[in-house]
């Protein structure tokens, strides 16, 4: 029996593939193209070869049937989506590919009765801080998506609960929040990502956003909570938020400097537009998942990785 890993070939992917690859799963990555650009900022030359990669659609139900149907597939990992950016230019093709890609994926597992479906939302589901009068965001609050990504995101989720309610469709959907680390290219939140990577390699950064508190979400941290996820007793809840830690824009850039005190960072003033504060707990009381990195560690991780990915050695702090 093996995994169905839709988007692999992605940031979040990369790092599951790895996760799965040291727990001895059998691995099929299903992606539009073989590019292994950002996996090999991940994986070693030899987890590299260790996966089966098939080329394909997710909008193409047919060949995903096919596919799961050929390899033996038990269980689904479904990352493989458009981001904000992408979405907001092209709105027809992004409900295909977010919409009718995941709808897809619960076709496909209510047909083949596989044994669970862990699936990429996102907190974009959910509004302005305003829009929760400033309070905790409710794992089961109302959803007030501000771009057409996180509306796409909102419908895959009533779709998770239709499929669960009506064929018994075994599924669980994590909300991610900003992730950051070696490989996230992608994306309106890659600027923490792109700030850590410009100082470690001594080259200016502009960031956006200066005024924010943004979630800190390390992707180590979420691709345990996915791999977590494949294997948990069956849960009540069908979407959980996952988080890492909310801190100001403005720390993160103190954290770098105290790496490397001449660091060129300017920083923007303005807000990302979203709340980031949301209620964790049920999937640390459902599922056991906890973030294991606080901000400094995780942008120091990533930090050296892009310093070892360059040549040069690794900065501690001082
Ligand atoms: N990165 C974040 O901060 C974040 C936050 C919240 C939610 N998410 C969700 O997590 C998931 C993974 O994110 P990521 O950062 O790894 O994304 P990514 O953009 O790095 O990777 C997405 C992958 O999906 C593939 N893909 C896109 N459309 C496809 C299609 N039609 N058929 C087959 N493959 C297709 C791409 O080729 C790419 O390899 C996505 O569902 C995303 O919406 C990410």
């Amino acid at each position: 029996m093996a995994y169905l890993l839709t988007g692999g070939m992605g940031c979040i992917g990369s790092y599951v593939i790895r996760d799965l690859l040291n727990a001895g799963e059998e691995i099929v990555v299903y992606d539009f193209a073989h590019d292994l650009t950002i996996p090999k900022l991940v994986l070693t030359a030899e987890q590299l070869e260790q996966f089966t990669f098939v080329q394909g659609d997710i909008t193409d139900l047919p060949h995903v049937l096919r596919t799961i149907k050929e390899h033996n597939i038990d269980r689904i990992i479904h990352l493989a989506s458009w981001q904000v950016p992408a979405c907001q230019a092209n709105p027809p093709q992004a409900l295909k590919i977010v919409c009718e890609g995941t709808i897809n994926m619960f076709e496909a597992a209510r047909l083949f009765n596989l044994k669970r479906t862990v699936w990429a939302s996102s907190v974009a589901v959910f509004g302005l801080p305003e829009d929760y009068n400033h309070q905790q965001i409710a794992n089961d609050a109302p959803h007030f998506p501000k771009f057409i990504y996180g509306a796409c995101k909102s419908l895959n989720e009533r779709y998770a609960v239709h499929y669960f309610d009506n064929y018994g469709v075994d599924s669980i959907g994590l909300r991610f929040t900003a992730v950051y680390g070696v490989g996230r290219t992608r994306g309106m939140s890659s600027f923490t990502t792109q700030m850590i990577e410009a100082v470690a390699l001594g080259r200016p950064y502009v960031s956006p956003f200066g005024d924010d508190a943004v979630d800190w979400q390390y992707v180590e941290d979420v691709s345990r909570s996915i791999v977590m996820s494949c294997t948990c007793p069956p849960t009540k809840t069908r979407v959980f938020s996952v988080k890492g830690g909310i801190r100001p824009v403005k720390e993160g850039v103190a954290y770098l400097k105290k790496l490397v005190p001449d660091a060129d960072i300017t920083l923007e003033p303005g807000v990302f537009g979203i709340s980031w504060d949301y209620d964790a707990t049920p999937i640390a009381e459902e599922i056991g998942f906890t973030p294991a990195y606080t901000m400094e560690a995780g942008i120091l991780k990533t930090f050296n990785r892009f310093r070892e990915l360059a040549g040069l050695e690794p900065i501690d702090e001082a």
